[in-house]
């Protein structure tokens, strides 16, 4: 096993918003995988990006009991008929996440690598970010390089404002200049969310999911 990075801080020590002085990241080539996990920026709790993985289970069920179990996941890649409910089941989604940050899987054509974390507080699964380091057509129209969503009895701590921060160094260890990230139109959470780090809005086309809110991101 990787040995744990040392936590920052105390959680008495900032909010939310301090994620500037977040130790450089490993390179995001190195297995995510692992059980290495993001130091967490202090706050009202101590959130941290760690790797899908099975131990998290039954908090992960129950997040997904909140979001209502036929409701789409942003940024959780989870896909319809995926059989979540069994542990076989579970730990099959997860591997499959796995396999799909690695570049020597070779993917569906329809389908780009990306890298998915989840976002936890003291063992409880709170939300999932991926980051997708190339665009497709799709992405780039409607889609973007990043995801993200958090459980619906975790919202308004600033989580989702956190962990967009916090893999925005991850793309630039892809080597990207800028991420695309998009939101509904009518998104209000989901667009200050992505203005909140810095997005530009490029433009409000109508795609295949609607209006849809397209904004970069410099990295
Ligand atoms: C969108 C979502 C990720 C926001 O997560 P969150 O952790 O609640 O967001 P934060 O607490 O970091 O807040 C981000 C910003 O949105 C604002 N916000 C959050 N919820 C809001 C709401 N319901 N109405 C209006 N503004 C809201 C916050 O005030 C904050 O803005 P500010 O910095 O200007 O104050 C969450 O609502 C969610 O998972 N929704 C369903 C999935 C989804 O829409 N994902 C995004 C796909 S593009």
């Amino acid at each position: 096993m990787r040995p744990l990075l040392p936590r920052r801080q105390s959680r008495s020590a900032g909010s939310l918003h301090e994620v500037d002085s977040v130790p450089a990241l490993r390179p995001i080539s190195a297995s995510i995988f692992s059980t290495w996990r993001r130091p967490a920026v202090p706050s009202i709790g101590m959130p941290e990006l760690i790797s899908p993985n099975t131990q998290l289970r039954d908090s992960w069920l129950a997040a997904r009991d909140e979001w209502g179990r036929e409701t789409h996941q942003d940024g959780a890649g989870l896909n319809v008929g995926d059989d979540v409910d069994t542990a076989a089941g579970f730990a099959a989604w997860v591997e499959r996440l796995r396999l799909q940050s690695d570049p020597s899987t070779l993917l569906e054509e329809s389908r780009v690598y990306a890298n998915y974390w989840w976002i936890v507080d003291n063992d409880e699964y709170l939300g999932a970010i991926c980051l997708r380091g190339t665009l497709n057509n799709f992405l780039l129209r409607a889609g973007g390089n990043i995801g993200y969503g958090i459980r619906p009895s975790a919202r308004r701590r600033g989580l989702a404002k956190w962990a967009l921060r916090a893999v925005l160094p991850e793309a630039r260890a892809l080597g990207l200049g800028r991420v695309l990230v998009v939101c509904e139109d009518a998104n209000i959470a989901s667009a200050r969310t992505i203005e909140s780090n810095g997005g530009v809005l490029e433009d409000v086309p109508l795609t295949e999911l609607g209006r849809t809110r397209r904004y970069w991101i410099a990295l």
